[in-house]
């Protein structure tokens, strides 16, 4: 090493040569750079990620060292610590102050696997670290409550500052709130679309969420008085399509899609997951029987320009985990890990590429 000696700054030099590879920013403008430390022989730093799912963590970690053993020693050792700071969509408003991210998972069809799908994200995102909560929009039909075990459960109530707050039901680490919790599950409520958009601004406005990164909106299916709610409640990240590979499914998605896309509303549109992608046996994970059809998923993704996020199989174990209250990743089937988590990890990233590069969204003013 001779006369050379590393510094702080020629560390940040170095990592200046590392390229966040969607935000095709380098990490220290970026701001991604933290805790730089240099010993003897040895440099350790932090990297600050856009999200703790993020799929690219590996690859910019090995990217990082190469470029501190290029630029400055090959002999160094070189320590990184990986942390998170998920960026947000939203100019903190009154309502939800610490959500950073609001979700809509939506489809056109019913049945398609959307509430089985929000369970799933939410609890593969969970546990990649990130703070995650779930709003059963679903006034009529709620399903959130049974997928997790937790139709009993009643929500408590607190008083703060003149206001009495609902604290959201916390079940496997997600918080999550459904009309489920607040109303006898029996009970022949007809909930009138004027009723069920006072509910939903409820879940919002009356709810303690505190910190979250992701806030996912598990929707009813179609486009009804609820999606122009949420959309006028509060400013959305962006919405995940989901749909079958069906024909049938697919016209609807297509539906969904336009109304988010219409130019009064314009949420952005985070991708499209296509659940029930093909049947895969228990005692066969390596078979796929495309019986819903193939690749509907991607040609909807290609048509409208957004990406696919994921390819989610149709399992057995799926439909008994939502049924037994719990979602289907807390058991053991790679096959579904793998699908949930890849699902996530690709949501994930969409949001932060979407909050680097897009306007801050604000609540949609609608004149009715
Ligand atoms: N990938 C899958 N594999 C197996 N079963 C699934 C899968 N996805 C969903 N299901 C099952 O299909 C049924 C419908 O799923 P789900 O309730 O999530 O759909 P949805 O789109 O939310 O329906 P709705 O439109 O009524 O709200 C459920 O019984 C669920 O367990
Ligand atoms: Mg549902």
């Amino acid at each position: 090493m001779g006369e050379f000696t590393i510094n702080k700054e020629k560390v940040l030099q170095a990592l200046s040569t590392v390229e966040e590879p969607d935000l095709k920013k380098d990490l220290v403008t970026l701001g991604m750079i933290q805790d730089i430390e240099v010993g003897v022989n040895q440099v350790r730093f932090t990297v600050v990620l856009t999200t703790p799912a993020c799929p690219l963590k590996e690859l910019i970690k090995r990217n990082c060292e190469a470029a501190i053993h290029e630029h400055l020693s090959p002999d160094v050792e070189v320590v990184i610590n990986l942390t998170a700071n998920v960026t947000t969509s939203r100019h903190s408003g009154p309502l939800i102050p610490g959500v950073k991210n609001v979700i809509a998972i939506s489809s056109g069809k019913g049945g398609v696997g959307k509430s089985t799908v929000t369970a799933n994200l939410a609890m593969a995102l969970h546990r990649s670290g990130a703070k995650v909560g779930i709003i059963d929009a679903d006034i009529s039909g709620p399903s959130i409550p049974i997928m997790f075990g937790a139709q009993d459960m009643q929500p408590t109530i607190t008083p703060k500052d003149g206001k009495n707050y609902i604290n959201p039901i916390r079940q496997y680490g997600i918080k999550m709130i459904s009309i489920g919790f607040l109303t006898p599950p029996d009970s022949a409520v007809v909930w009138r679309g004027p009723m069920a958009s006072q509910a939903l601004k409820q879940f919002f406005g009356d709810t303690d969420w505190g910190e979250l990164d992701y806030l996912l909106i598990d929707l009813p299916p179609g486009t009804s008085d609820i999606h122009l709610t949420l959309v006028q409640t509060v400013p959305v990240t962006g919405a995940v399509i989901v749909t079958t590979p069906q024909k049938v499914a697919l016209a609807d998605a297509i539906k969904g899609l336009a109304m988010f896309k219409q130019p009064q509303i314009n949420v952005p549109i985070l991708g499209i997951i296509e659940n029930m992608a093909w049947f895969t046996p228990e005692e066969l994970p390596d078979h796929q029987y495309f019986i819903f059809g193939k690749g509907g998923g991607q040609s909807l993704a290609d048509k409208f320009d957004v990406p696919l996020l994921g390819q989610i199989p149709l399992v057995q174990g799926i439909r008994e985990a939502g049924d037994e209250g719990r979602p289907a990743v807390m058991d053991t089937n790679p096959v579904v890990n793998d699908a949930f988590r890849d699902a996530a990890e690709s949501l994930a990233q969409q949001v932060a590429i979407r909050n680097a590069s897009r306007e801050k969204t604000r609540a949609v003013e609608i004149q009715v």
